[in-house]
């Protein structure tokens, strides 16, 4: 990796100025306002459990969300994606909604429905949200409960979804294609696109953790599909697969900077360009995923106008000298097709700019797929 990275919330030379004046606004951000949740999913890269108090007692006050949320809004923002862990186990849920709302953002809402009430029907009917999302882990009792570890919680899942389309919202949706659930995916998808005509999308693509716990991220791994089988499952999937020919279109798997061919900027993706992402605890990082120490800022020890302004040209300055890097994913023809970015490699690696053998593998069975599709 290179020198020079943004010290844990030391600040960059004052040249950084110049650049700073090009920067753009933020236009939304992605606010976890929990890291705790009520189902236990085996896949899940941040969960903690919904009684942890130390995770408790580090969650952003309702004020320190409305003081991030009352400078995002000053700085340019208009929408806000609530999400955690579950959002809807933080008690005062409905006062950061609302704080969220008085502020003039759109706000959408990442659930798993489990903990949907009448009274969270009433607050979206009467303040309604841009959108709300809810994660569909299995189509029947006994896969829905194994990948959420938790009994009891389907019912609670339909509860929760028969309450949100009786209230007339609308709702989205999207599934996890996961080794534990993918038996079932068509019946997933079936059952999300009975239920929703806005929208719906699975993945089968895992990160790993967030807090970098070695337990949790085998068991991501564990959950994890071979290339092989994603593409089954893409390849079975006549919207998705679609997408993904369309994305690579006349033949042509684009790199779009390529054009920058010999570059060693680590960040050529749209982080921190327009947006940002808030941990439960506060720390500001460029996206969600990444957690690299030296990228990311503590709003609790500074502000996000200094975040936004100083960090962000800071780290999206950051090169690398590792012919991995400059050779292989810099100058990929494929990674349009992979999940491969310096946030999800050093989730994977600790590094920012390692090549990740399993992210290859998928990209490539992936291309082949398309290419004996053509
Ligand atoms: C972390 S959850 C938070 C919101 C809510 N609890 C839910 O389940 O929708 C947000 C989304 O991330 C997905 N997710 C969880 N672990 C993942 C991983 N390791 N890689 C990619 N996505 C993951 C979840 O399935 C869910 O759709
Ligand atoms: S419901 Fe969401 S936050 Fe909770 S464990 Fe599952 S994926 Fe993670
Ligand atoms: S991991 Fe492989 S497929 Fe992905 S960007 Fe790097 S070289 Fe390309």
């Amino acid at each position: 990796m290179s020198d020079g990275f943004v010290g844990r919330q030391s600040l960059p030379d004052l040249g950084i100025w110049d650049k700073l004046k090009q920067r753009r606004r933020p236009i939304s951000f992605d606010l976890e306002i929990t890291a705790r949740c009520n189902n236990d999913c085996r896949h899940c890269y941040i969960n903690l459990p919904a009684g942890d108090r130390e995770a408790r007692a580090r969650e952003l006050t309702l004020a320190e969300i409305e003081r991030v949320a009352g400078d995002a809004v000053a700085m340019g923002a208009v929408w806000c994606l609530v999400s955690g862990g579950e959002p809807l186990l933080r008690s005062d849920f409905a006062a950061v909604y609302m704080a969220l709302k008085r502020k003039g953002l759109l706000v959408s809402v990442f659930t798993n429905a489990c903990l949907i009430t009448p009274a969270h029907i009433e607050l979206f009917k009467k303040y309604p949200p841009r959108d709300i999302e809810v994660s569909v882990y299995g189509a029947t009792r006994a896969t829905y409960e194994a990948v959420t570890r938790r009994p009891g919680s389907y019912d609670a899942f339909s509860r929760g979804l028969d309450l949100l389309r009786e209230g007339g919202l609308k709702v989205r949706f999207k599934a996890m294609a996961i080794r534990s659930n993918v038996h079932e995916l068509a019946a997933i998808s079936a059952f999300c696109r009975e239920r929703t005509k806005d929208y719906f999308r699975f993945d089968p693509l895992l990160h790993l953790r967030f807090d970098g716990d070695p337990v949790r991220s085998a068991e991501i791994r564990a959950e994890r599909l071979t290339p092989e089988e994603i593409v089954a499952v893409e390849r079975a999937d006549e919207e998705r697969f679609g997408a993904l020919q369309k994305g690579c279109a006349d033949g042509q798997l684009i790199n779009p900077e390529l054009e920058h061919y010999g570059c060693d900027h680590l960040f050529h993706c749209g982080a921190g360009n327009g947006s940002f992402s808030v941990g439960y605890d506060g720390t500001f990082r460029l996206c969600s995923s990444l957690w690299h120490r030296d990228t990311t800022y503590d709003l609790r020890r500074g502000t996000l106008r200094e975040a936004w302004e100083l960090v962000v040209p800071r780290v999206r300055d950051l090169r690398s000298t590792n012919k991995d890097f400059i050779e292989r994913c810099r100058v990929c023809p494929i990674i349009n097709l992979c999940l491969w970015c310096p946030a999800h490699a050093a989730l994977e690696t600790g590094s920012m700019d390692d090549w990740v053998d399993y992210f290859c593998a998928v990209a490539h069975a992936r291309a082949a797929a398309l290419d004996r599709a053509r």
